[in-house]
């Protein structure tokens, strides 16, 4: 029985399919393993915002989920959240045809967005994060990363880690903070005298993470490399935005400075499939941004085939992917790379809750595990299928009912 304030016990009973992981306490699925996932039909007991167990619990309050597929909560490992205001004006720039290089060098993109957050104030900000990380929750998002970036100085840096702390407090779901310390070189600096200015920063945050984007337009492999010692000495994940525009064989940098993650990877190398492949970093595919931008199709289905850490992710953000929807994610990402339901629900699970260093916490359907758990209105190969349809019909977050849509409230016991 729960205690005092602690959340009420839940029985999900009769699920046309519930998701389970292989076995318990696995970190990570490598996605040559995804057709293990098991999705036969079953209950689940929620108790204390902890999954309690997987038959139905005639003590607790009752939800029937005939017809539904019940899955562990998802998580978006690659925001920019905290971020102000939008950039339309750019989208409809790019689809008539200029390059993201040429609005960037122009003072569009990045910059555009750093001005935008020194002008909007910090209750601003929040206001628009917090209305996004709603929208997230009501599409299935229940942990997501938080990203700095848009300061381009220090004092603005460390801006956005406080804001994007504060934005973890007042919304229901997880977060976890990197610091995008080198986004793009700030105006007037230039990149070798900014990353000095970096390493001096790292010390005054608490991020978990440090991430860098590497590309013609901001940073190269031997910032990358540093960024990677300066993670090191400082004890934090090293995350990075590579091959999105251009193939710079930046993975083989990324993995021997021993990065959690590299993503993107639409220009990612041959040659560095198998290489990523055998790490262990997961290779983070942001099939959003592919489709927005036009960029190249990352080759998901070869680092499926060979095993990687497959993680999918929004990359919300007011320039190249301004999507809040992982459902919607999945629904490119299985077109788009070849990959089954099953992969592509890896990917925004155990996945992407190892690269946020939440995996013994989240991320799968396992006694004891934070009970963040979703009904979806269909099995789960509706989720690519139906694309633009949100299928989430309800949202339990630590074990309480934060979302319920309108036509699936009869599901649950008043
Ligand atoms: O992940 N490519 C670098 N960073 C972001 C885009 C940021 C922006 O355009 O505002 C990304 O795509
Ligand atoms: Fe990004």
């Amino acid at each position: 029985m729960s205690g005092a304030g602690a959340p009420a016990a839940f029985s999900l009973e009769g699920a046309a399919q519930v998701l389970r992981p292989p076995e318990d306490g696995l970190p990570f699925l490598r996605l040559d393993r995804a057709d293990e996932l098991g999705l036969d039909g079953g209950s689940v007991a929620l108790d204390g915002g902890r999954i309690a167990g997987f038959a139905p619990d005639a003590t607790a309050r009752r939800v029937d989920v005939s017809g539904c597929a019940v899955v562990p909560g998802f998580v978006d490992a690659h925001t920019h959240l905290p971020f102000a205001g939008w950039r339309a004006e750019e989208y409809a720039l790019k689809v008539a045809g200029r390059p993201y290089e040429e609005i960037a060098r122009a003072g569009g993109g990045i910059a555009s967005s750093a001005r935008a957050f020194a002008e909007a104030s910090d209750e601003q900000v929040l206001q628009q994060a917090s209305t996004l990380a709603a929208e997230m929750l009501r599409h299935g998002t229940t942990a997501f990363e938080t990203k700095s970036g848009y300061g381009l100085a220090e004092a603005a840096e460390l801006r956005a880690l406080g804001l994007a702390e504060e934005l973890g407090r007042r919304v229901v779901q997880a977060t976890r903070s990197t610091a995008l310390l080198a986004h793009a070189v700030p105006p007037g600096r230039e990149a070798g005298e900014w990353m000095d200015a970096v390493a001096a920063l790292v010390p005054q945050t608490r991020a978990q993470a440090l991430d860098i984007y590497v590309e013609s337009v901001a940073f190269g492999l031997e910032d990358l490399d540093r960024m990677g010692a300066l993670a090191a000495a400082n004890g934090r994940d090293l995350r990075a935005h590579v091959e999105q525009f251009s193939t710079m064989r930046s993975v083989p940098v990324a993995l021997a400075a021993g990065a959690r993650s590299v993503d993107h990877l639409a220009c990612l190398h041959d040659d560095d499939v198998e290489l990523l492949a055998r790490a262990e970093c997961a290779a983070v595919l942001l099939p959003g941004a592919e489709l927005l931008g036009d960029e190249r199709v990352a080759p998901g289905r070869a680092l499926a085939d060979a095993g990687a850490i497959g993680v999918l992710a929004t990359d919300l953000n007011p320039g190249t992917s301004p999507v809040a929807s992982l459902p919607l994610i999945v629904g490119l990402a299985v077109r788009r790379y070849g990959w089954s339901a099953r992969e592509a629900l890896a990917a925004i699970t155990l996945n992407a809750a190892w690269v946020l260093r939440l995996e013994s916490e989240l991320g799968s359907l396992e006694v004891g595990k934070r009970a963040d758990v979703l009904v979806l209105d269909a099995p789960v190969e509706h989720l690519p299928y139906r694309l633009g349809h949100n299928p989430v019909a309800l949202v339990f977050a630590a074990g309480e009912l934060v979302h319920i849509r309108p036509d699936h409230a009869w599901r649950v016991q008043p």
